[in-house]
């Protein structure tokens, strides 16, 4: 699928035409970003539903309105939904930058003390081929995938600037990581979007009961006045937002 539309009249032909591409590309981009969402719904609705889709958009949205540069990066790849998620909004606003996916493609073991019952042990088996396989069902550029734990990948691959990340790890050790690598390289007006942040219900700091190291991992490295805000997925689940201002001096 074509991920970017040429300007002028090259390709196209007359500028008429142009728009009638244009409106052509965006119909096709729309089509396959409800199926896919349909898709994503009927088949992982653990990890994407009604509430996040719309949220990761309107985030990835800005930084690509924004022209923020950088790279987007998920940190915590299940079987693909999310980065396919990703694509779709890049590719329906005509941007070419890769998806770069780290996850662990391996047993979990189990949670450390931060982390109440979170994501026990074993849970979310998933392989690099599943995230493949979804983005060739619908088409999609693969993203770049990233197989091990992120203590080990991250250092060794994560890009140098970063316009948007997804942390969707769940674990307190596995933010603290993905923190202390993401945040030094946020580019200015780079957002950093969290899953599993808040409980929603409860209120905006109030640690999600069911991922509590997310908040807490936040705490460790933010301090306790937490630089984010919380975002209503509908189900009780708050992602936290994090926009990277420079300091002014
Ligand atoms: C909730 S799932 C992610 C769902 C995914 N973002 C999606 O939308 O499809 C959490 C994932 O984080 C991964 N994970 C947790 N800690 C990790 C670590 N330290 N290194 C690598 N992957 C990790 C798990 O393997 C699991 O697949």
């Amino acid at each position: 699928m074509a991920s970017g539309l040429r300007t002028g009249t090259g390709e196209y032909g007359e500028p008429g035409a142009w728009r009638a591409a244009e409106d052509g590309h965006r119909g096709r981009v729309t089509d396959l970003r409800n199926e896919l969402q349909k898709v994503l719904l009927a088949e992982q609705p653990r990890t994407v539903d009604r509430g996040r889709m719309p949220l990761v958009e309107r985030y990835l949205t800005t930084v690509i309105e924004t022209r923020v540069e950088g790279a987007v990066v998920e940190l915590g790849c299940f079987a693909g939904a999310m980065a396919a998620w990703m694509r779709t909004v890049l590719d329906g606003a005509g941007d070419g930058r890769p998806v770069h996916a780290f996850g662990a493609f391996a047993e979990l073991p189990a949670p450390g003390p931060e982390d109440g019952n979170c994501l026990k042990e074993g849970e979310f088996p998933a392989t690099e081929k599943d995230v493949y396989v979804l983005h060739d069902r619908f088409g999609l550029r693969r993203p770049l995938v990233y197989a091990g734990w992120l203590t080990q990948t991250l250092p060794a691959s994560l890009p140098d600037q970063i316009a948007f990340a997804y942390l969707d790890s769940y674990r307190y050790d596995s933010i603290l990581t993905s923190l202390e690598h993401c945040v030094p390289r946020l580019a200015p007006g780079a957002l950093l979007v969290l899953d599993g942040y808040a409980d929603a219900s409860a209120g905006d700091h109030v640690e999600q009961p069911k991922a509590p190291g997310v908040m807490r991992a936040c705490r460790k490295y933010f301090g306790d006045r937490l630089p984010l805000w919380t975002v209503h997925d509908g189900c009780g689940w708050g992602l936290g937002v994090y926009h990277h201002l420079p300091a002014i001096a």
